[in-house]
């Protein structure tokens, strides 16, 4: 048991969705299992596209297969926090056989201790900050479980100090980066799987153990391709009803491209943000390779 610091709306200090003590001693308590393959990511980092990724790996290329449920059924979001009557991601987990795919946003300082005492293997994707702040601005706007961000003025100071729901994206991917030669972690760049899908699919397939073919990796880089997933009702997040979220506004699978946030920094912004970042990541030797 952790005697979590709550306060409204913040546990240990990171901003995460308001639930009760027990709520969150719930998710914190949530028992992995050796065979469980968990996704972390900082909210908009490509979260939805590395479990399909996995699952279709699982499912050796059967798309059929993939399509058994939405993705955020087949993926439990482990630290969701209860929205009834809908199951929490924690009892979807519970009643789900092994071996699972989980989803996780949290901080590393938060993650249920179960998945190292597991040695649980967990596939990190990283996407640079610029990207995530627009993607999640939109995010913001269309989940109604969220606050609305405002206007991208006061969101890009909200995010660049780390106030929006799970917290600073820097205390995430350091936090993360740094846990990677103490765990079984494979980190993985949205920047890199833009550029060379295939070779980052092979990257996991590998590090899950899977020997696949050409052509099943072939098939598995198509459908989840952002058109494919786009247009695929249990990837688009379709099945969810407008009042959840509203994509009348924006659409889930909105852009998919690296570099967006070109056409929303203002200069003054770009400048501030540079400075913030050299200050929080010099010296960490965490680099997004690709030309941002
Ligand atoms: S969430 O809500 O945190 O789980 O969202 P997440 O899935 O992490 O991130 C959503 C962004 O990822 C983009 N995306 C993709 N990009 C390229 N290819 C594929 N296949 C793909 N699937 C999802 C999605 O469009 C969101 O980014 P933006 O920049 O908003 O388009």
């Amino acid at each position: 048991m952790k005697n979590f610091q709550v306060t409204m709306g913040h546990i240990e200090g990171v901003p995460l969705l308001g639930a009760t003590c027990d709520e969150w001693d719930t998710i914190y308590n949530f028992q992995a299992r050796e065979d469980d393959i968990l996704i972390a990511t900082y909210p908009k980092a490509g979260t939805t596209w590395m479990q399909e990724i996995v699952d279709l790996i699982l499912q050796e290329g059967d798309v059929q297969k993939s399509m058994r449920a939405p993705c955020y059924v087949k993926v439990p979001f482990i630290d969701l926090v209860p929205m009834k009557p809908m199951p929490t991601g924690v009892e979807l987990a519970q009643r789900m056989a092994s071996p699972r795919i989980l989803k996780t946003h949290l901080p590393i300082n938060l993650l249920p201790p179960s998945f190292w005492e597991k040695n649980v293997k967990v596939v990190y994707v990283a996407r640079n900050a610029k990207d995530c702040m627009v993607s999640y601005y939109y995010f913001q706007k269309i989940n109604k479980g969220l606050p609305d961000p405002g206007t991208w003025d006061n969101y890009f100071s909200a995010f660049l100090s780390g106030d929006v729901p799970w917290g600073s994206w820097f205390d995430h991917v350091l936090g993360w980066w740094k846990a990677v030669d103490k765990h079984q972690i494979l980190f993985v760049f949205y920047e890199d799987m833009i550029k060379d899908p295939m070779h980052e699919i092979q990257k996991v397939m590998k590090f899950l153990g899977k020997d696949l073919s050409d052509e099943v990796l072939e098939n598995i880089k198509f459908h989840t391709s952002f058109q494919a997933m786009k247009e695929n009702p249990m990837t688009n997040y379709s099945t969810l009803p407008n009042i959840v979220f509203d994509q009348t506004i924006s659409p889930f699978m909105r852009k998919g491209i690296v570099g967006d946030w070109k056409t929303h920094f203002l200069v003054a912004q770009n400048i501030i943000f540079d400075e913030e970042y050299k200050k929080k990541m010099e010296g960490s030797g965490l680099n997004f390779h690709s030309e941002l």
